[in-house]
């Protein structure tokens, strides 16, 4: 494992992303980018998961909302594999950064699990469940990531 770490970090494209002056700033935004797609398609789903809106039909608010929220997701995951190689080493010691990966892959599954095409099956109290799971892990996962960056 640790071979395969300082071998992502000693990598061509981690080294150009280190030091360019243009580039990490880029991807970072990127990263910003999918993850503003992400969660804010994913509170007004979570919200009338919630109970919330009830007026408007939970079936058609995922079906325009779950490719926008994948698609951000995609693009979040995309930039952070590159993010992460430019300390690679570093950030998989912190334990920080791996509780972060963990509740990306909770809330993913979550969110594939219960808004699926059958969604209008699920029970009100699982459904109110994995929205108020959905809202805390996306949050847990904003905050972790913002604070990483004040960490040595
Ligand atoms: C496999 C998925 C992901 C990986 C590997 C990853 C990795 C990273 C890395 C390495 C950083 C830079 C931390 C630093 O400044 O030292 C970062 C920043 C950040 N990440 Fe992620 N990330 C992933 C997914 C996500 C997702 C899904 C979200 C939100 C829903 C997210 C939210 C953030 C935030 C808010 C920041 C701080 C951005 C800034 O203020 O510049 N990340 N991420």
């Amino acid at each position: 494992m640790e071979h395969l770490l300082a071998a992502i970090e000693g990598s061509a494209f981690a080294e150009s992303l280190r030091w360019s002056r243009w580039t990490y700033p880029f991807v970072n935004a990127l990263h910003v980018v999918g993850l503003a797609a992400l969660f804010g398609s994913i509170l007004p789903l979570d919200l009338r998961m919630l109970g919330l809106f009830r007026s408007v039909p939970l079936a058609g608010l995922t079906q325009t909302l779950r490719p926008v929220a994948a698609s951000g997701l995609a693009l979040a995951v995309a930039s952070g594999l590159a993010l992460f190689s430019v300390r690679a080493t570093e950030y998989a010691a912190m334990p920080l950064f791996r509780a972060k990966l963990a509740l990306v892959a909770f809330g993913a599954a979550n969110a594939l699990l219960l808004t699926g095409p059958r969604i209008h099956a699920v029970r009100p109290g699982l459904l109110r469940l994995a929205g108020a799971a959905s809202l805390l892990t996306w949050l847990a996962v904003i905050v972790a990531g913002r604070w990483l960056g004040y960490l040595d």
